[in-house]
């Protein structure tokens, strides 16, 4: 099997991350309820957690991060406990996941909010397209860092600048442990993230950064261990946005994947990928009959996320033929991202998305190639 498609969920985990796991479940746990000594445990297993990823995102104040289930429910507790009402006004980028667009055309609908999309320039995100649609009305910038379809990076930093106080919601499903985030923790007013893709994570894991002195409404409230007395959920970070008992086996193994993150260097694995990714870009441009979807090899940053489609071809003819002829796994389709496919061309067939990771080699992206070349050979009606 030759596993490509990282940017779904990344495979294989660091070793550390099932032995963390198989032992956290091998004792109970029941993080800040009880006062015992195995409860005290599982409250170090988050403590450890939050720690190694305050460290990754270059967090001063742990008791900022919050965690979730995932990154769409990181992004919704943002983007729905802001209450934003009618005649509030937000900015996204083009090429946003569904956990973003269908919460933000939820209030649309639902609470007349006003969004807008800024467009690509030269097929490039750009600070001042964010700047030029700002009104006095504008509550809330949501932007998806890397596109989980053409791997363009955007420059979110020079966004954040561009448009000043209005908060930035920063999706880094596709950035958490694949770039260096230059300290995003501290410049950016949210910051979600999902454990189990570049963060090397079992699913289940995730959460929210929240910038000191925003309140957020909880999207559920309930247990925290904490105010026991009181029918009012606790109103101070982390319990705040975090009822319910935590997800205290798969925070254990987090914390192993996020601390061989930090042993590792995210900046080593991101100059591998990279080197991975410009080879298999070079070498998909010698083939004729492909498209390469989003920005044009080298123009711009991106990951190491590279999405095709190959002609008389449909994206999922081509994922099962380079699984059943060839072992390797890719994602075909829409990628739970039709907006992105809409700015770059490809809705509503979708494309053929190939995703690297930490543990891909030279000779994957070799027999991905010779796939590809023979395919190209063998058209489809
Ligand atoms: C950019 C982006 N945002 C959000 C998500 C949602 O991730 P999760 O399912 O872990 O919440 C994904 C996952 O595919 C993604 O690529």
């Amino acid at each position: 099997m030759i596993y490509l498609d990282n940017a779904a969920t990344s495979f294989p985990k660091p070793s550390a991350v099932a032995a963390a796991m198989a032992e956290a479940l091998s004792v109970p746990a029941s993080p800040g309820r009880s006062g015992h000594a195995l409860a005290l445990n599982a409250s170090r297993t988050i403590h450890r957690a939050r720690k190694a990823l305050s460290k990754l995102f270059g967090l001063k104040d742990n008791s900022r991060l919050i965690f979730s289930p995932n990154v769409t429910w990181a992004l919704n507790s943002a983007i729905g406990g802001l209450a934003l009402g009618a005649g509030d006004h937000v900015i996204s980028g083009p090429l946003e996941h569904n956990s973003t667009a269908r919460p933000l055309s939820r209030l649309v609908a639902e609470k007349g909010v006003f969004w807008e999309t800024v467009p690509l320039i030269e097929g490039l995100l750009r600070p001042e397209a964010f700047k030029k649609l700002l009104k006095p009305q504008t509550k809330l910038v949501v932007l998806n860092q890397a596109s989980n379809v053409s791997g363009d990076l955007a420059p979110a930093r020079e966004i954040k600048e561009a448009i000043g106080d209005i908060p930035l919601l920063l999706d880094t499903a596709q950035t958490a442990g694949a770039i260096d985030l230059e300290g995003a923790a501290e410049w950016v007013d949210f910051l979600a993230f999902t454990g189990h893709k570049g963060l090397l994570g079992p699913t289940g894991t995730g959460g929210l950064i929240v910038k000191d002195g925003i309140n957020l409404r909880p999207l559920a409230v309930g247990g925290s261990g904490s105010r026991s007395e009181s029918l009012s959920h606790p109103d101070f970070l982390p319990d705040s946005l975090e009822a319910g008992t935590a997800n205290t086996h798969g925070l254990a193994g987090l914390a192993a994947s996020v601390e061989y993150l930090l042993k590792t260097g995210v900046d080593k694995i991101r100059a591998e990928e990279m080197e991975l990714t410009n080879y298999f870009l070079e070498s998909l441009l010698s083939i004729p009959e492909l498209a390469i979807l989003g920005q044009k090899p080298g123009q711009g940053p991106r990951v190491a996320t590279i999405s095709v489609n190959l002609k008389s071809w449909s994206s999922s003819d081509l994922a099962a033929a380079l699984e059943k002829d060839f072992g390797i796994m890719i994602r075909s389709g829409l990628h739970c991202a039709p907006m992105a496919h809409k700015t770059l061309g490809s809705f509503p067939g979708g494309a053929s998305r190939f995703s690297i990771g930490p543990f891909n080699s030279k000779d994957d992206l070799k027999e991905a190639i010779r796939a590809l070349r023979l395919l190209a050979k063998k058209k489809k009606s």
